[in-house]
């Protein structure tokens, strides 16, 4: 294997229009802090940058919904982010936002320098106008019924129900999420980015990795170039964004594709990171020096971005040049999901438990320990908080927690704080442990992604620890022969330091407070020094006779009780209920079909647009309202049960769908003669069926 100088570690840019999540801890940020974490041991040059996804529909539409501005949104959310993950111990070397200057210039740049060498194409073609917000609709301002599942409220890029992706051309009766109006199909220009031209060197590229890269990183890249590569739109019509840097009157009102800008941001972060760090220039090594390993930690939903889009964005960018040219990544660790509770976690339907909410209850390491025992690295796993529980108390406290106290307190009780004897090579390798072996274990593990099995290893070694010490017997020992319980104690005190050192990646404060009760000074990021690893030192003991212990003694982790979680299994039999009462509904609407009528029995129905021109209340029913109908020449007399959802106001003038021919009816004294349509959601919410831009009878239906 190609041995590199240094690894830039960059993760997802969350989208700050919420807060982060279990879920995306689960996929991304834990197993990258993992990986630096233990790099950093190694005495590897490794930096972390991330940050802040700030433009995208998602936060517009947060900030209508909530009559804010974008800023105010980002703000917000680029805050509560950075702060959860800072309690998570999520050890980023620069955490950016791409709403800074530097983002916009370096996206701009890369618009230009592609623009320039003529490799963009531009297209027109017909998208979404809303006329009374005067402006086009992006795919999420966009919402209908779906074609495959019925949901009413589809989003113009994907069904949330049935998880389809859809154009906003095939939803049925297509509502702007702006104005509730139907939108109408206007020409509008963009900037497409041929990803097709770059193909054949993409294939090579992804093929070129077909045996290090993960099975699902693969396959999904290997669909989409089976399928043949297609130009992908790189502009949108939109004010919130990096705007299109071109003085053209084509390019007014346009912002760059947040895709093509947020992939991108990788890049400015370690701009101004090597800025802050006074050394402007350095930000080059990690990208473009070749002896540099670039890895990007993301969920299996933006492989592609990761491993055609954004390559190909460099491959444009490089093209031509002798000088300045950008690494492509050399691994896209991307994950599959962890699951909560036997379901996806849904930020949408508020289906989550997020990480800031979290970690203000329970301390970050039982979580980040749990977590990566659950990573979903080749399947979906589930996080539970049963078996977190399980977890903290059978193994964090009960395995790990123990050992490090009794054998600490031993010290401090019979040995007066002092290691009291000089372990040498032999002991430690008498104590079952193949050190060697189990090393080289963990290096393959981490340096792999496999970040499971490398938490089992330190755990497995916490587990042996603990039996050795229950079988030595110190405490009995001590009473027949000192140097025997010394050694015993001895190499226990050696096994704490070598857990605080194996285990640092996943609970860096914990074995923190492990390295510290040890009596070493500082903090384990104090001892770590460039070319010189920790990790390596594990091969002989490294406590030496008469070292002094901290004389502290802590209880490293506080079990949990079944009180402590019972609000929150509480909390989740509340939104399971709301979860299976929403699905239910949808089922009932998709299951319970009336039985089956013949074509001439349909046939029969006489419907005619009619337009409401008086309405009033009926008295003693609530629900109804009296609606006059001009239909033709004739008017018609409806009892309709819309007074829920329409006031008489707001019904006069509407064109409504009725059923002319049915037999009347008398209700609460008054006649009925007829029925109009309308449909009703599973949120219980009713729209009428508005017949609008025909022609009726030489007049036009708007
Ligand atoms: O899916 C998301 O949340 C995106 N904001 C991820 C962007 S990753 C990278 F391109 F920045
Ligand atoms: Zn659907």
């Amino acid at each position: 294997m190609y041995q590199f100088k240094r690894t830039l570690v960059t993760t997802a840019l969350p989208y700050a229009n919420g807060p982060v999540h279990l879920g995306h801890l689960a996929g991304v940020y834990l197993p990258a802090d993992i990986y630096v974490r233990y790099k950093r041991l190694k005495g590897e040059d490794v930096i972390h940058i991330g940050g802040s996804d700030e433009h995208g529909v998602p936060i517009t539409l947060t900030a209508e919904k909530e009559g804010i501005s974008p800023q105010d949104v980002v703000d917000r959310y680029h805050r509560l982010n950075q702060d959860a993950f800072l309690k998570c111990g999520i050890s980023f070397d620069y955490y950016g936002r791409t709403t800074s200057r530097i983002h916009h210039t370096t996206a701009q740049e890369f618009f230009t320098e592609i623009e320039h060498k003529g490799i963009f194409t531009k297209k027109t073609e017909k998208l979404f106008f809303d006329r009374k917000a005067d402006r086009f609709l992006s795919d999420r301002y966009i919402t209908g019924t779906c074609p495959i599942c019925n949901n009413p409220e589809a989003n113009g890029d994907q069904c949330e129900q049935c998880g389809t992706h859809l154009s906003p051309l095939e939803l049925i009766n297509p509502k702007s999420k702006l104005s509730d109006a139907t939108p109408e199909l206007r020409d509008t220009m963009h900037w497409y980015f041929p990803l097709g031209r770059f193909q054949p060197q993409l294939e090579e590229y992804v093929n070129s990795h077909k045996s290090d890269w993960r099975q699902n990183v693969v396959n999904y890249s290997r669909t989409w170039l089976n399928q043949g590569l297609n130009d992908r739109a790189i502009t949108r019509d939109l004010s919130w964004g990096i705007k299109v840097p071109l003085d053209l009157k084509e390019a007014e009102g346009k912002v760059l594709y947040v895709w093509f800008d947020a992939v991108l941001g990788y890049i400015s972060f370690t701009r101004e990171w090597a800025e802050q760090m006074g050394q402007s220039d350095r930000w080059k090594t990690y990208w473009q020096d070749p002896d540099t390993r670039l890895v990007h930690f993301i969920g299996k939903d933006n492989v592609v971005f990761h491993t055609l889009m954004f390559p190909a964005i460099l491959m444009a960018w490089n093209e031509g040049r002798q000088s300045d040219c950008y690494n492509l990544a050399d691994n896209v660790p991307a994950s599959e999901f962890m699951n909560f509770e036997g379901r996806k976690f849904s930020k949408s339907r508020n289906y989550a438990v997020y990480l800031g909410e979290f970690l203000e209850k329970f301390p970050a390491d039982t979580l980040r320990y749990s977590i990566a025992m659950n990573y979903p690295e080749n399947k979906d796993t589930d996080f539970s908080w049963q078996d977190y529980q399980n977890r903290t108390n059978g193994e964090l406290a009960d395995t790990l927690g123990n050992f490090i106290k009794r054998s600490v307190d031993f010290t401090n009780a019979r040995f007066d704080g002092e290691v009291p004897y000089e372990c040498t090579a032999e002991d430690w390798n008498s104590l079952g442990i193949n050190w060697p072996d189990t090393l080289e274990q963990l290096d393959l593990a981490f340096e792999g992604f496999h970040f499971r099995e490398a938490t089992s290893i330190g755990m497995d070694i916490a587990r042996a620890a603990n039996r050795f010490l229950t079988e030595a017997e110190p405490w009995k020992a001590i009473k027949s022969d000192r140097t025997e319980a010394a050694r015993a104690i001895a190499l226990s005190l050696n096994l704490c330091h070598a857990l605080s050192v194996t285990l640092y990646p996943v609970i860096p404060e914990t074995c923190n407070r492990i390295h510290a009760m040890l009596g070493f000074e500082g903090t384990l990021e104090d001892h770590f020094k460039q070319g010189s690893s920790l990790f390596d030192s594990l091969h002989v003991p490294r406590l030496k006779k008469g070292e002094r212990l901290r004389e502290i003694s802590e209880i490293l982790f506080k079990k949990l009780e079944d009180a402590d979680i019972a609000p929150e299994l509480l909390k989740i039999e509340g939104l399971l209920a709301e979860a299976e009462k929403r699905e239910a509904g949808a089922v009932r609407e998709r299951m319970d079909f009336k039985p089956l009528i013949s074509f001439d029995d349909f046939a029969k129905v006489d419907l005619r647009v009619a337009t409401v021109i008086a309405a009033e209340p009926v008295k003693k029913a609530s629900k109804l309202l009296k609606l006059q109908l001009q239909v033709g020449p004739d008017t018609r007399q409806v009892l309709a049960g819309v007074a829920r959802y329409y006031t008489s106001e707001e019904i006069i003038g509407k064109n409504v769908i009725l059923v002319a021919n049915l037999a009347e009816r008398t209700i609460r004294e008054e006649v009925s003669e007829g029925m109009i349509l309308a449909v009703e959601g599973t949120d219980g919410r009713l729209f009428l069926i508005e017949p609008a831009g025909i022609e009726i009878n030489g007049k036009q239906i708007q």
